[in-house]
C-alpha cells in the first residue's frame, strides 16, 4: 500500500465557545480563543489517500484532481470565512480543531475516488495539529 499526501492552505476565523456555559467557564476553558470578537488562524492541511498505483499511470490518485476536489469540496467553503457563522457543515458545532477535522473529513471523503481517503492532518498552528482515520 502507497500513501499520498497532498498540502493545502486556508485562513479562517472562529471562536470556541460553549453557548451552555457562563462567559467565565468559556474563559477558564478557552482562554483568549473564547475571544467575542474572533480570532483567525492559518490552517495547514494534508489530505493522505492510499492505495496502488494504477498500472497505466504509476499513481494511487492524480494530486492536480485530488487538490480540485480538495478546494471545491472544503477551501471554497472555508477560505477566508468564520467557521462558526458561515460554514455550513460547522453549523452548532464548537469549533475545535478536533471538531473541524471531523467534519472536514464526513464531507471530502465521499469525494474521494480511486484510492481511498487515509488522513487529515490539519494544522491550527505551525505548533499544533490533529490527525484524523476516520474512526
Ligand atoms: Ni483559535
Amino acid at each position: 500500500m502507497v500513501y499520498v499526501t497532498r498540502v493545502e492552505h486556508f485562513n479562517a476565523a472562529h471562536k470556541l465557545y460553549n453557548p451552555n456555559w457562563s462567559k467565565e467557564q468559556n474563559e477558564a476553558a478557552f482562554g483568549p480563543c473564547a475571544n467575542d470578537n474572533w480570532h483567525g488562524h492559518n490552517y495547514e492541511m494534508h489530505v493522505t489517500v492510499k492505495g496502488m498505483p494504477d498500472p497505466d499511470t504509476g499513481f494511487i490518485i492524480d494530486v492536480k484532481k485530488l487538490s480540485k476536489i480538495v478546494k471545491q469540496v472544503i477551501l471554497d467553503r472555508v477560505d477566508h470565512k468564520n467557521l462558526n457563522l458561515d460554514v455550513d457543515f460547522m453549523k452548532d458545532k464548537l469549533a475545535s480543531t478536533e471538531n473541524f477535522v471531523m467534519a472536514i473529513w464526513k464531507e471530502l471523503e465521499p469525494h474521494i475516488k480511486g484510492g481511498k481517503l487515509h488522513q487529515i492532518r490539519l494544522y491550527e498552528t505551525p505548533r499544533i495539529y490533529v490527525d484524523y482515520f476516520g474512526e
